[in-house]
């Protein structure tokens, strides 16, 4: 399944993505989280002000390593925090770092995890996972389907990349391209009234849905 499919995922989809994130990360997993600090910018931005925010649950889509949960459950150490991933090779690896956080398989798509945590949820997390996902918009209305009332779906990845010179901002997009990445397409977030607000050279964005209530 390419980065850039809309649209709903079949079960076909889905498994030859599975395969392809297995074949991806059984490679890439053990400099992963070294080489992604210098290009997967904003997340540590995203990471701080969920630090300062008043919640106790927290689901991440895509955890990969579990790097960001890891950083949540030393800022917030009576956080509940859970995550869904396709990949094995990465599920098992975040399984090993996290033993105490609720991890499960799945694609963002088509999971049904709202009972993951055994109590509501109050913030699900897509960081550079939602540009991987073929169905966005049926990944960012499961994510609102789990929320707890007053809860948020809190999305941080690559923009438009505009404010990077013309040369800079198409070779970044062209090595993105070889590893199955697309800068995301901000119309799934307006659509469903996300407040987004961009990093420096619109190279990063940060979204955020709100569920009414709570
Ligand atoms: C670029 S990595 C980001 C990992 C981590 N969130 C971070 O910020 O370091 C993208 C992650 O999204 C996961 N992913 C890809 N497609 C997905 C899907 N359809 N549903 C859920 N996660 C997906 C990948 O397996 C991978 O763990």
């Amino acid at each position: 399944m390419g980065a850039t499919q809309q649209g709903s995922a079949s079960a076909d989809d889905l498994e030859a993505h599975r395969r392809f994130l297995n074949r991806y990360y059984r490679l890439t997993r053990p400099i992963y989280d070294v080489s992604r600090k210098y290009y997967l910018l904003g997340r540590d931005r995203l990471l701080d002000d969920l630090a300062r925010e008043d919640w106790t649950t927290l689901v991440e889509i895509g955890p990969g390593t579990g790097r960001n949960l890891r950083k949540l459950s030393v800022s917030k150490p009576d956080a509940v925090l859970g995550g869904v991933e396709p990949c094995d090779e990465m599920l098992e690896h975040a399984r090993a770092r996290l033993p105490r956080a609720h991890l499960m398989h799945g694609f963002a798509e088509t999971a049904d995890y709202a009972e993951l945590l055994g109590q509501p949820i109050e913030r699900v997390m897509f960081s550079y996972s939602l540009s991987m996902i073929g169905a966005k918009g049926d990944a960012l209305d499961a994510a609102y389907a789990a929320l707890a009332p007053g809860g948020e779906v809190v999305v941080v990845d690559f923009a438009d990349l505009q404010g990077l010179p013309g040369l800079a901002g198409r070779g970044l997009r062209r090595w993105l391209g070889w590893f199955h990445v697309t800068p995301l397409d901000p119309a799934p977030l307006v659509e469903r009234s996300a407040v987004i607000t961009y990093g420096p050279g619109r190279y990063y964005l940060i979204g955020r849905i709100r569920k009414p209530g709570g």
